[in-house]
């Protein structure tokens, strides 16, 4: 191969050298002094055939060798690809393997660069030192900055809420409760008003999204992938509708820790309205609990909600936990209903270990619907009396139902699609089959009876 190109390149340079006379007489005057010298001037000075046989020879050499060359190039290019599948166990199908696919970097912690994995693959185009695979939500400045003051101040935890102009009052409260020098906040606006927050102190240091009419877990699959928030231990995805009083984000996430919780969710006061399961009251004399015990959650029944359930209204999530949640937000399903069902799933252990409900710092779910949905109309808000959001108030157009319709729908896709992929992957066994047609029967009553 390297002979042939080097032969090859002798013609070509031949070529050059003698293509005109003009420039063979250059060469001839100049200081070319190369021991075959004499030989190609003597080529140049035959007669033009013999110049125009060299010509061609040298053109089909030429081109030959560009084929064998390109057939060489593509064929070791196809083996790469090939190979690199092989090594890391995954057939070729579908995907390009860097989603979701189980055993492919079995061994590799989550907390580790990610290089072994196929995914390299993207980026396999440029130098492995200018690889970048991670990225972080800290503004910059335009002008020199001090990199290790910077790195210091490098936020360790997330805030993300969906927020409409409305709830300014709530969400500030919210906020004062998250120490800005340990956490970033990043708010979704929903209703595409952005400029009047700017009077609140913390707002400008703080990201600011807009798209309307969109949801909380429509946002968080489109701006929180994991790549981007890598930077983040702990990740609040929450409602705006939250009354804090007696939560404070950083006691809360000792707590946490403490606990070994991957998945959480502040307890809900009892006055809130809405409490859906019963294991997100708060119990006044404990600092935390996995489970609850009732005549059908019995000590010896693991299945949701009896433990390892949190609700999607306020939950918080660890990097590695968000990382596997994250995959499981489906792109369409925008409510996020049904997934507080399979949560657990993602918990980095048994869920009756790693979710919990704390209920030492907690919070007051106030229960004004605001989900960032299609923007809710004020006036028929208030004719309903937000605790009773099954009474029908005759509207036709009523924002809230169609909502509510919507979000059970949804519920119900989410589970058909979850039963699919479990059938679809003989891969993947199921730590808790032993629940699955229980946990099935809630959520399918839930969605019925959401929807009437
Ligand atoms: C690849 O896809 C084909 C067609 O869908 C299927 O028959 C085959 O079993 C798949 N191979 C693997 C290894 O999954
Ligand atoms: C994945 O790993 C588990 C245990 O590490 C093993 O039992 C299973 O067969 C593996 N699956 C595939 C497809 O290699
Ligand atoms: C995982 O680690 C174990 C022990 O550390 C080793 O024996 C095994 O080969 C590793 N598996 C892979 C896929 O790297
Ligand atoms: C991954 O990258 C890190 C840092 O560049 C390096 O220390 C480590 O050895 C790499 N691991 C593998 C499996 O290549
Ligand atoms: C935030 O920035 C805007 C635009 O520069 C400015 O008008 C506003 O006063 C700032 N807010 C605070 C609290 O500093
Ligand atoms: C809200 O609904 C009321 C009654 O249906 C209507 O009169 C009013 O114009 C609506 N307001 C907005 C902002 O759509």
């Amino acid at each position: 191969m390297r002979d042939d190109s080097a032969s090859v390149l002798g013609i070509w340079g031949s070529f050059r050298q003698c293509a005109s006379p003009s420039v063979c007489s250059d060469l001839q005057q100049s200081d070319y002094k190369l021991p075959g010298a004499s030989k190609w001037r003597r080529l140049c000075q035959q007669p033009k055939y013999v110049s125009c046989v060299a010509l061609a020879l040298g053109l089909i050499l030429i081109l030959s060798t560009v084929l064998v060359n390109e057939q060489m190039h593509m064929s070791s290019f196809l083996d790469r690809v090939a190979a690199s599948f092989k090594t890391e166990g995954l057939s070729v199908n579908g995907t390009d393997g860097c989603d979701a696919s189980r055993n492919l970097s079995s061994n590799s912690s989550s907390d580790l660069p990610d290089n072994s994995s196929s995914c390299r693959q993207a980026a396999d185009d440029i130098p492995r030192g200018m690889v970048v695979a991670t990225t972080d939500l800290e503004m910059r400045s335009l002008y020199e900055e001090d990199e290790k003051k910077l790195q210091k101040a490098k936020k360790k935890n997330l805030l993300a809420m969906a927020v409409g102009i409305e709830q300014k009052q709530v969400v500030n409260d919210i906020v004062q409760k998250f120490p800005l020098n340990s956490f970033t906040i990043m708010l979704f606006h929903y209703d595409g008003i952005v400029d009047q927050w700017q009077d609140l102190a913390w707002s400008n240091q703080s990201l600011h999204i807009v798209a309307l009419h969109q949801t909380k877990w429509w946002y968080a699959k489109r701006f929180m992938h994991p790549d981007i928030v890598d930077q983040y231990n702990y990740i609040f995805l929450w409602d705006e509708d939250l009354g804090v009083e007696h939560f404070h984000a950083d006691r809360y996430l000792k707590i946490m820790e403490a606990e070994g919780l991957e998945i959480s969710q502040p307890a809900l006061d009892p006055a809130s309205v809405d409490i859906h399961h019963r294991i997100t009251r708060r119990h006044p004399r404990l600092i935390a609990h996995k489970a609850i015990y009732t005549k059908t959650c019995t000590p010896k029944n693991k299945a949701v909600p009896c433990t390892g359930y949190v609700e999607v209204m306020a939950p918080v999530f660890s990097k590695a936990a968000w990382k596997c949640v994250w995959h499981m937000i489906q792109n369409d399903l925008i409510h996020g209903w049904g997934m507080d069902f399979k949560i657990g799933y993602c918990a980095q252990g048994l869920r009756s270990e790693k979710v919990g409900v704390i209920d030492a710092e907690y919070i007051l779910h106030k229960g004004i619907p605001s989900l960032g949905g299609p923007h809710v109309n004020k006036t028929i808000l208030t004719q309903e009396d937000s605790n009773s959001v099954n009474h029908k108030i005759g509207s036709l157009h009523d924002p809230r139902q169609e909502v509510r319709k919507k979000s059970s729908q949804e519920m119900l896709a989410f589970q058909n699609r979850w039963e699919q992929a479990v059938r679809d992957d003989p891969t993947w066994m199921d730590p808790y089959a032993k629940y699955a047609k229980v946990e099935m029967d809630h959520i399918n009553n839930r969605a019925v009876g959401a929807m009437h």
